[in-house]
């Protein structure tokens, strides 16, 4: 086990290390100075920024709400809005199906339950510029509608890895890609973002819709993708970021429903700066779509009202226009 020393640090708490997510020993030496670097981990000195990455009890029980909500919401198929037999059309479609984030081609190809859970706010494969042959690994994959299009571009003798932490979404995107005939090239991997067992510089491409605003650690995310990535290896992102200061309070009672993919959601600029210090380069944002009133009302209460209670309507109006849907690119450097 590694060991850990920081001035505020708590013994009661667990926490892990934003670069390797060993789970680290808090020694009881107190150090005043946060820049002092004296946390240690994966026998390197940490600095300060790198503390960032830690994981306290709060953040911890931050994703077992998220967990919770998204599990439930897979297990119930989606909530009373969702079509439950096949053929039948949802009362309540999802915020990809009704903000049409898929063309209907995409959309034929995907079988009904994971596009009823789908929970996005874009299209990575879209822009992702796969090529057969390719490994790809989504990044919360939810019930498996990335993964059966990136299955379908990366072609048999590519491969595909979705990756969630709740089981029942696993469960629907196994289904998933049965039903869609691409089960062969796909494979599942039950884990939390920040520590996922697949090997260093596995993938050609990891994408993910809609779930890195959710991590209480974006820090340590974005390390593991990075781990994960090839040397040459690319993201395709889809997420919600804040654009401008947002009003400390309402931010407070956004965190409060953090799984609404609202209250999770840092600034575009410090999103980017965590981007370029894991190591990331040639940071090229596709699409930027601040979200108008419905669809932020939606977005805040996701996977569903029956899940995430709605924030007042005066909060989502004080926001509006600063919540804005990026989709943007960036490459692991062939040498880091
Ligand atoms: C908003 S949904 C998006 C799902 C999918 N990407 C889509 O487009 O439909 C977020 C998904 O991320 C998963 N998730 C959130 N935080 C996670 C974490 N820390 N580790 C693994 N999965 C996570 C949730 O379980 C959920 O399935």
């Amino acid at each position: 086990m590694d060991e850990i020393i920081a001035s505020t640090v708590n013994e009661n708490k667990v926490y892990y290390c934003a670069r390797c997510g060993a789970e680290v020993q808090v020694l009881k030496k107190p150090v005043q100075d946060p820049k002092c670097p004296t946390l240690l981990c994966c026998g390197k000195p940490m600095t300060a920024k790198d503390a960032v990455g830690v994981t306290t009890e709060k953040d911890m029980d931050v994703k077992e709400v998220i967990k919770g909500r998204y599990d439930a919401c897979a297990e119930q198929g989606g909530g009373e809005g969702a079509a439950c037999c096949a053929g039948e059309t949802a009362a309540n479609p999802s915020f990809a199906a009704e903000h049409g984030l898929y063309s209907q081609e995409e959309l034929s190809q995907v079988p009904e339950t994971a596009f009823t859970l789908s929970r996005g706010c874009g299209n990575p494969t879209g822009f992702a510029d796969l090529q057969s042959d390719e490994v790809v690994v989504d990044f919360g994959c939810g019930a498996g509608i990335d993964v059966v299009l990136a299955a379908q571009r990366a072609g048999p003798s590519g491969k595909v890895v979705g990756v969630d932490f709740a089981p029942h979404m696993i469960e629907r995107a196994r289904q998933t890609v049965k039903d869609a005939h691409v089960a062969d090239s796909t494979t599942f991997v039950l884990a939390d973002l920040d520590k996922i067992e697949l090997p260093d510089d596995y993938a050609d491409v990891i994408i993910s819709n809609c779930v890195i605003n959710l991590t209480p650690c974006k820090v340590a995310v974005y390390r593991e993708a990075f781990r994960i990535l090839k040397p040459g290896g690319r993201l395709a992102i889809s997420d919600i970021v804040y654009s401008g200061k947002v009003d400390p309070q309402v931010l407070d009672r956004f965190q409060s429903t953090w799984a609404g993919c609202v209250g999770g959601a840092i600034e575009e600029d410090t999103y980017f700066e965590i981007l370029h210090d894991t190591g990331f380069a040639d940071i090229e944002v596709v699409a930027r779509h601040p979200l108008a009133s419905k669809e932020l009302e939606e977005m805040a209460c996701c996977p569903g009202p029956e899940f995430t209670p709605a924030p007042a309507k005066e909060d989502i109006a004080s926001v509006e226009g600063k919540v804005v849907s990026i989709k943007f690119r960036a490459n692991k450097p062939e040498r880091s």
